[in-house]
Protein backbone atom coordinates (compact mmCIF):
# COMPACT_ATOMS: atom_id res chain seq x y z
CA UNK A 1 0.00 0.00 0.00
CA UNK A 2 2.89 2.52 0.89
CA UNK A 3 4.49 1.65 -2.26
CA UNK A 4 1.48 2.08 -4.14
CA UNK A 5 1.03 5.51 -2.40
CA UNK A 6 4.66 6.63 -3.22
CA UNK A 7 4.35 5.19 -6.78
CA UNK A 8 1.24 7.95 -7.45
CA UNK A 9 3.09 10.81 -5.46
CA UNK A 10 5.92 10.56 -7.64
CA UNK A 11 4.23 10.34 -10.92
CA UNK A 12 2.15 13.55 -9.75
CA UNK A 13 5.22 15.44 -9.31
CA UNK A 14 6.62 14.27 -12.53
CA UNK A 15 3.94 15.07 -14.29
CA UNK A 16 3.71 18.80 -12.73
CA UNK A 17 7.12 19.14 -13.52
CA UNK A 18 6.61 17.99 -16.45
CA UNK A 19 3.73 20.56 -17.26
CA UNK A 20 5.96 23.57 -15.89
CA UNK A 21 8.66 23.47 -17.50
CA UNK A 22 6.49 22.32 -20.93
CA UNK A 23 7.25 24.49 -23.99
CA UNK A 24 5.45 26.14 -26.86
CA UNK A 25 5.72 28.73 -29.61
CA UNK A 26 4.36 31.85 -29.07
CA UNK A 27 4.99 35.67 -29.95
CA UNK A 28 6.90 37.52 -27.19
CA UNK A 29 7.63 41.07 -26.37
CA UNK A 30 10.36 41.52 -24.54
CA UNK A 31 11.08 45.44 -25.21
CA UNK A 32 8.72 47.77 -26.24
CA UNK A 33 8.23 49.09 -30.05
CA UNK A 34 7.13 49.03 -33.05
CA UNK A 35 6.02 45.81 -34.62
CA UNK A 36 9.73 44.18 -35.07
CA UNK A 37 9.48 43.54 -31.34
CA UNK A 38 7.23 40.55 -32.23
CA UNK A 39 9.33 37.66 -31.49
CA UNK A 40 8.63 34.28 -32.45
CA UNK A 41 10.38 32.33 -30.06
CA UNK A 42 9.72 29.57 -27.00
CA UNK A 43 7.63 30.28 -24.21
CA UNK A 44 6.77 28.10 -21.13
CA UNK A 45 3.53 26.60 -21.51
CA UNK A 46 1.26 28.71 -18.60
CA UNK A 47 -0.76 26.67 -16.21
CA UNK A 48 -4.25 27.01 -15.61
CA UNK A 49 -5.01 28.97 -11.91
CA UNK A 50 -8.37 28.86 -10.72
CA UNK A 51 -11.79 29.14 -12.28
CA UNK A 52 -9.50 29.18 -15.23
CA UNK A 53 -9.18 26.47 -18.17
CA UNK A 54 -6.10 26.30 -20.64
CA UNK A 55 -6.83 26.33 -24.56
CA UNK A 56 -5.01 24.94 -27.26
CA UNK A 57 -5.12 28.02 -29.23
CA UNK A 58 -6.15 27.02 -32.79
CA UNK A 59 -6.34 30.78 -34.05
CA UNK A 60 -6.05 34.28 -32.42
CA UNK A 61 -7.46 37.79 -33.31
CA UNK A 62 -5.20 40.86 -34.11
CA UNK A 63 -6.64 44.19 -32.49
CA UNK A 64 -5.65 47.79 -32.32
CA UNK A 65 -5.10 46.92 -28.47
CA UNK A 66 -2.69 44.46 -29.23
CA UNK A 67 -0.36 47.16 -31.18
CA UNK A 68 -0.99 49.47 -28.18
CA UNK A 69 0.46 46.85 -25.73
CA UNK A 70 3.37 46.02 -27.65
CA UNK A 71 4.43 49.91 -27.96
CA UNK A 72 4.07 50.47 -24.19
CA UNK A 73 1.13 52.87 -24.73
CA UNK A 74 -1.54 50.96 -22.99
CA UNK A 75 -1.91 52.22 -19.41
CA UNK A 76 0.99 50.70 -16.34
CA UNK A 77 -0.72 47.44 -16.37
CA UNK A 78 1.97 45.75 -18.71
CA UNK A 79 4.67 43.87 -17.68
CA UNK A 80 7.69 42.24 -19.75
CA UNK A 81 8.35 40.27 -21.23
CA UNK A 82 4.56 39.93 -22.33
CA UNK A 83 2.59 37.69 -25.18
CA UNK A 84 0.07 40.03 -26.67
CA UNK A 85 -3.45 38.30 -27.84
CA UNK A 86 -6.84 38.90 -26.45
CA UNK A 87 -9.01 37.03 -28.41
CA UNK A 88 -8.52 33.42 -28.85
CA UNK A 89 -10.51 30.27 -30.32
CA UNK A 90 -9.60 26.43 -29.52
CA UNK A 91 -9.81 23.44 -27.84
CA UNK A 92 -9.78 23.15 -23.79
CA UNK A 93 -6.75 21.26 -23.17
CA UNK A 94 -6.80 21.25 -19.13
CA UNK A 95 -9.37 22.42 -16.42
CA UNK A 96 -7.95 24.38 -13.61
CA UNK A 97 -9.81 23.65 -10.24
CA UNK A 98 -13.16 24.92 -9.33
CA UNK A 99 -13.66 25.50 -13.12
CA UNK A 100 -17.02 23.62 -14.20
CA UNK A 101 -18.11 24.97 -17.16
CA UNK A 102 -15.94 23.08 -19.91
CA UNK A 103 -14.92 19.32 -19.89
CA UNK A 104 -10.97 18.52 -21.86
CA UNK A 105 -12.12 18.74 -26.09
CA UNK A 106 -14.68 21.63 -26.03
CA UNK A 107 -14.50 23.82 -28.58
CA UNK A 108 -14.53 27.14 -27.15
CA UNK A 109 -13.56 31.24 -27.93
CA UNK A 110 -13.10 33.82 -25.89
CA UNK A 111 -11.37 36.80 -24.39
CA UNK A 112 -7.90 36.62 -22.59
CA UNK A 113 -6.03 39.23 -20.44
CA UNK A 114 -3.09 38.12 -22.89
CA UNK A 115 -1.18 35.86 -23.92
CA UNK A 116 -3.35 34.89 -27.34
CA UNK A 117 -0.73 35.04 -29.62
CA UNK A 118 0.71 31.10 -28.53
CA UNK A 119 0.11 27.55 -29.21
CA UNK A 120 -1.74 27.83 -25.49
CA UNK A 121 -2.87 30.55 -23.54
CA UNK A 122 -4.96 30.51 -20.00
CA UNK A 123 -8.52 31.98 -19.98
CA UNK A 124 -10.88 32.78 -16.99
CA UNK A 125 -14.05 30.71 -17.43
CA UNK A 126 -16.40 33.40 -17.26
CA UNK A 127 -14.51 34.90 -20.37
CA UNK A 128 -15.11 31.39 -22.67
CA UNK A 129 -18.28 30.11 -24.48
CA UNK A 130 -18.52 27.31 -26.72
CA UNK A 131 -17.47 27.68 -30.52
CA UNK A 132 -20.54 29.11 -32.82
CA UNK A 133 -20.82 25.36 -34.88
CA UNK A 134 -21.29 27.84 -37.93
CA UNK A 135 -17.65 29.50 -37.43
CA UNK A 136 -14.02 27.61 -37.78
CA UNK A 137 -11.53 28.29 -35.51
CA UNK A 138 -10.28 31.29 -37.92
CA UNK A 139 -13.41 33.02 -37.75
CA UNK A 140 -14.33 32.57 -34.19
CA UNK A 141 -11.01 34.11 -33.09
CA UNK A 142 -11.76 37.43 -34.81
CA UNK A 143 -14.83 37.98 -32.80
CA UNK A 144 -14.29 37.92 -28.90
CA UNK A 145 -13.04 41.69 -28.62
CA UNK A 146 -14.66 43.58 -31.66
CA UNK A 147 -17.95 42.09 -31.03
CA UNK A 148 -18.22 41.90 -27.25
CA UNK A 149 -17.32 45.78 -27.66
CA UNK A 150 -20.11 46.84 -30.02
CA UNK A 151 -22.44 44.99 -27.76
CA UNK A 152 -21.60 46.61 -24.70
CA UNK A 153 -21.61 49.96 -26.84
CA UNK A 154 -24.75 49.80 -28.21
CA UNK A 155 -26.84 46.94 -26.14
CA UNK A 156 -25.59 47.35 -22.67
CA UNK A 157 -24.96 51.12 -22.86
CA UNK A 158 -26.80 52.89 -25.55
CA UNK A 159 -30.44 50.72 -25.03
CA UNK A 160 -30.22 50.72 -28.64
CA UNK A 161 -33.94 49.58 -29.64
CA UNK A 162 -36.19 49.13 -32.66
CA UNK A 163 -37.08 52.43 -34.84
CA UNK A 164 -34.27 54.04 -33.67
CA UNK A 165 -31.01 55.64 -35.35
CA UNK A 166 -27.65 55.31 -35.15
CA UNK A 167 -24.50 56.15 -36.74
CA UNK A 168 -21.47 53.83 -36.82
CA UNK A 169 -18.47 55.89 -37.55
CA UNK A 170 -15.60 52.96 -38.89
CA UNK A 171 -18.14 50.50 -39.88
CA UNK A 172 -16.12 48.31 -42.15
CA UNK A 173 -13.56 47.86 -39.36
CA UNK A 174 -13.06 45.19 -36.41
CA UNK A 175 -15.78 46.90 -33.98
CA UNK A 176 -17.76 48.67 -36.58
CA UNK A 177 -18.69 45.50 -38.76
CA UNK A 178 -19.70 43.65 -35.73
CA UNK A 179 -21.64 47.24 -34.53
CA UNK A 180 -23.44 47.35 -38.00
CA UNK A 181 -24.85 43.92 -37.72
CA UNK A 182 -25.74 44.10 -33.95
CA UNK A 183 -28.25 47.15 -34.35
CA UNK A 184 -29.90 45.76 -37.44
CA UNK A 185 -30.72 42.85 -34.71
CA UNK A 186 -32.09 45.13 -32.48
CA UNK A 187 -34.24 46.94 -35.36
CA UNK A 188 -32.81 49.88 -35.63
CA UNK A 189 -31.66 52.28 -38.61
CA UNK A 190 -28.18 52.45 -39.47
CA UNK A 191 -26.28 55.11 -40.97
CA UNK A 192 -22.38 53.88 -41.62
CA UNK A 193 -19.34 55.39 -42.38
CA UNK A 194 -15.91 54.02 -44.47
CA UNK A 195 -13.61 54.76 -47.48
CA UNK A 196 -14.73 54.04 -51.22
CA UNK A 197 -13.46 50.91 -50.82
CA UNK A 198 -15.60 49.46 -48.35
CA UNK A 199 -18.92 51.28 -49.61
CA UNK A 200 -20.00 47.34 -50.44
CA UNK A 201 -19.17 45.75 -47.28
CA UNK A 202 -21.18 48.50 -45.40
CA UNK A 203 -23.98 47.31 -47.90
CA UNK A 204 -23.48 43.86 -47.32
CA UNK A 205 -23.44 44.27 -43.51
CA UNK A 206 -26.73 45.54 -43.33
CA UNK A 207 -26.39 49.42 -42.82
CA UNK A 208 -29.24 51.21 -44.92
CA UNK A 209 -27.12 54.32 -45.24
CA UNK A 210 -23.53 54.02 -46.68
CA UNK A 211 -21.49 56.98 -46.51
CA UNK A 212 -18.22 57.68 -48.03
CA UNK A 213 -16.17 59.50 -45.87
CA UNK A 214 -13.53 60.65 -48.72
CA UNK A 215 -16.74 62.31 -50.70
CA UNK A 216 -19.05 63.63 -48.69
CA UNK A 217 -19.37 64.80 -45.53
CA UNK A 218 -21.43 62.44 -42.97
CA UNK A 219 -23.14 65.73 -41.04
CA UNK A 220 -24.58 66.42 -44.64
CA UNK A 221 -26.95 62.74 -44.72
CA UNK A 222 -27.13 62.58 -40.86
CA UNK A 223 -29.53 64.64 -38.14
CA UNK A 224 -31.12 63.95 -34.55
CA UNK A 225 -29.70 60.17 -34.83
CA UNK A 226 -30.50 58.56 -31.36
CA UNK A 227 -27.00 56.56 -30.95
CA UNK A 228 -23.52 57.41 -32.58
CA UNK A 229 -20.92 54.63 -32.11
CA UNK A 230 -17.49 56.03 -32.81
CA UNK A 231 -14.97 53.76 -33.95
CA UNK A 232 -13.11 55.85 -36.61
CA UNK A 233 -11.08 58.67 -34.25
CA UNK A 234 -10.50 61.35 -32.60
CA UNK A 235 -11.38 64.00 -35.57
CA UNK A 236 -14.60 62.28 -36.24
CA UNK A 237 -15.60 62.53 -32.76
CA UNK A 238 -15.17 65.83 -32.74
CA UNK A 239 -17.54 66.52 -35.26
CA UNK A 240 -20.00 63.84 -34.30
CA UNK A 241 -21.61 66.05 -31.38
CA UNK A 242 -24.47 68.14 -33.37
CA UNK A 243 -25.65 64.98 -34.83
CA UNK A 244 -26.76 63.40 -31.72
CA UNK A 245 -30.27 63.89 -30.63
CA UNK A 246 -30.91 65.64 -27.34
CA UNK A 247 -30.57 63.30 -24.75
CA UNK A 248 -29.35 60.46 -27.06
CA UNK A 249 -25.60 58.83 -26.94
CA UNK A 250 -22.66 59.64 -27.96
CA UNK A 251 -20.75 56.12 -27.34
CA UNK A 252 -17.19 56.55 -28.25
CA UNK A 253 -14.62 54.16 -27.80
CA UNK A 254 -11.52 56.03 -29.35
CA UNK A 255 -11.27 58.27 -26.72
CA UNK A 256 -13.46 60.22 -23.93
CA UNK A 257 -16.03 63.06 -25.23
CA UNK A 258 -15.86 66.67 -23.91
CA UNK A 259 -17.69 67.13 -20.89
CA UNK A 260 -18.37 70.60 -22.13
CA UNK A 261 -19.88 69.99 -25.49
CA UNK A 262 -21.99 67.05 -24.16
CA UNK A 263 -23.54 69.52 -21.67
CA UNK A 264 -23.23 71.96 -24.70
CA UNK A 265 -25.62 69.66 -26.76
CA UNK A 266 -27.87 68.13 -24.03
CA UNK A 267 -26.31 64.43 -24.91
CA UNK A 268 -24.51 61.75 -23.11
CA UNK A 269 -21.49 59.63 -23.21
CA UNK A 270 -21.33 56.95 -20.12
CA UNK A 271 -18.35 54.88 -20.07
CA UNK A 272 -19.06 51.71 -21.82
CA UNK A 273 -21.79 49.32 -19.55
CA UNK A 274 -19.73 46.18 -18.87
CA UNK A 275 -22.06 43.19 -18.00
CA UNK A 276 -20.70 39.91 -18.06
CA UNK A 277 -19.79 38.14 -21.55
CA UNK A 278 -22.25 38.28 -24.31
CA UNK A 279 -20.52 35.75 -26.03
CA UNK A 280 -22.76 33.13 -25.28
CA UNK A 281 -25.77 35.33 -26.61
CA UNK A 282 -23.73 36.37 -29.82
CA UNK A 283 -23.38 32.87 -29.71
CA UNK A 284 -26.60 31.86 -30.56
CA UNK A 285 -26.73 35.06 -33.25
CA UNK A 286 -24.39 33.58 -35.58
CA UNK A 287 -25.73 29.82 -35.30
CA UNK A 288 -28.81 31.69 -36.27
CA UNK A 289 -27.00 33.34 -39.21
CA UNK A 290 -28.28 36.67 -38.29
CA UNK A 291 -24.92 37.70 -37.86
CA UNK A 292 -21.42 36.71 -39.15
CA UNK A 293 -17.91 37.29 -39.55
CA UNK A 294 -15.20 39.38 -41.66
CA UNK A 295 -11.74 38.04 -42.01
CA UNK A 296 -9.75 39.50 -44.76
CA UNK A 297 -6.57 37.80 -43.87
CA UNK A 298 -5.57 34.90 -42.12
CA UNK A 299 -1.34 35.29 -41.46
CA UNK A 300 0.97 32.38 -39.17
CA UNK A 301 1.84 33.26 -36.27
CA UNK A 302 4.96 33.84 -37.45
CA UNK A 303 3.93 36.27 -39.03
CA UNK A 304 2.39 38.52 -36.44
CA UNK A 305 4.63 41.69 -37.55
CA UNK A 306 2.92 41.67 -40.85
CA UNK A 307 -0.65 41.39 -38.60
CA UNK A 308 0.60 44.60 -36.71
CA UNK A 309 1.98 46.90 -39.71
CA UNK A 310 -1.53 46.72 -41.18
CA UNK A 311 -3.55 47.13 -37.74
CA UNK A 312 -1.76 49.88 -36.66
CA UNK A 313 -3.45 51.26 -40.38
CA UNK A 314 -6.05 51.70 -38.76
CA UNK A 315 -7.47 50.74 -41.99
CA UNK A 316 -8.27 47.76 -42.07
CA UNK A 317 -11.68 45.69 -43.74
CA UNK A 318 -13.31 43.12 -40.69
CA UNK A 319 -10.48 41.12 -39.17
CA UNK A 320 -7.04 39.74 -39.42
CA UNK A 321 -6.35 36.65 -37.51
CA UNK A 322 -3.60 34.70 -36.53
CA UNK A 323 -3.71 30.62 -37.58
CA UNK A 324 -1.41 29.04 -35.29
CA UNK A 325 -2.57 25.27 -35.20
CA UNK A 326 -4.28 22.98 -37.10
CA UNK A 327 -7.56 21.42 -35.35
CA UNK A 328 -6.24 18.03 -35.24
CA UNK A 329 -3.31 17.39 -33.08
N1 LIG B 1 -12.52 51.01 -25.63
C1 LIG B 1 -12.60 49.77 -26.04
O1 LIG B 1 -13.06 48.91 -25.30
C2 LIG B 1 -12.19 49.45 -27.44
C3 LIG B 1 -12.34 48.15 -27.89
C4 LIG B 1 -12.03 47.86 -29.21
C5 LIG B 1 -11.53 48.88 -30.02
N2 LIG B 1 -11.33 50.13 -29.53
C6 LIG B 1 -10.82 51.21 -30.39
O2 LIG B 1 -11.81 51.48 -31.35
C7 LIG B 1 -11.22 51.81 -32.60
C8 LIG B 1 -11.76 50.88 -33.68
O3 LIG B 1 -11.34 49.56 -33.41
P1 LIG B 1 -11.42 48.48 -34.57
O4 LIG B 1 -10.88 47.23 -34.03
O5 LIG B 1 -12.76 48.49 -35.19
O6 LIG B 1 -10.37 49.14 -35.62
P2 LIG B 1 -10.09 48.76 -37.13
O7 LIG B 1 -10.44 47.34 -37.36
O8 LIG B 1 -8.74 49.25 -37.43
O9 LIG B 1 -11.15 49.61 -37.97
C9 LIG B 1 -11.09 50.96 -38.12
C10 LIG B 1 -12.05 51.33 -39.27
O10 LIG B 1 -12.20 52.73 -39.25
C11 LIG B 1 -12.40 53.16 -40.59
N3 LIG B 1 -12.01 54.57 -40.68
C12 LIG B 1 -10.76 55.09 -40.65
N4 LIG B 1 -10.85 56.45 -40.75
C13 LIG B 1 -12.17 56.75 -40.85
C14 LIG B 1 -12.91 57.97 -40.98
N5 LIG B 1 -12.30 59.15 -41.04
N6 LIG B 1 -14.25 57.88 -41.02
C15 LIG B 1 -14.89 56.70 -40.97
N7 LIG B 1 -14.25 55.52 -40.87
C16 LIG B 1 -12.90 55.55 -40.80
C17 LIG B 1 -11.54 52.24 -41.43
O11 LIG B 1 -12.17 52.09 -42.70
P3 LIG B 1 -11.46 52.63 -44.05
O12 LIG B 1 -10.30 51.70 -44.26
O13 LIG B 1 -12.52 52.47 -45.08
O14 LIG B 1 -11.01 54.03 -43.79
C18 LIG B 1 -11.51 50.92 -40.64
O15 LIG B 1 -12.34 49.95 -41.23
C19 LIG B 1 -9.71 51.71 -32.40
O16 LIG B 1 -9.23 53.00 -32.12
C20 LIG B 1 -9.59 50.81 -31.18
O17 LIG B 1 -8.40 51.04 -30.46
C21 LIG B 1 -11.66 50.43 -28.26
Amino acid sequence: MKTKLTFVITLFVIATALAQSAKMKAIVVHQFGGPEVLQYEDAPRPQPKENEILVRVIAAGVNPVDTYERAGKFGPSATLPLIPGRDIAGIVEEIGTGATKFKKGDAVYGNVRSGGYAEFAVAAEKDVALKPNVLDFVHAAAVPVAARTAWYALVDTAHLAGGQTVLIQGGSGGVGSFAIQIAKVRGAKVFATASTANQDLLKELGADVAIDYTKQKFEDVVKDVDVVLEAAGQETLERSYPVVKKGGFLISIVGPADKTKLQQYGIQSPPLAISGSPLPELTKLFDAKKIKVVVTQTLRLDEAQKAHEQVGTHHTRGKIVLKIADEKK
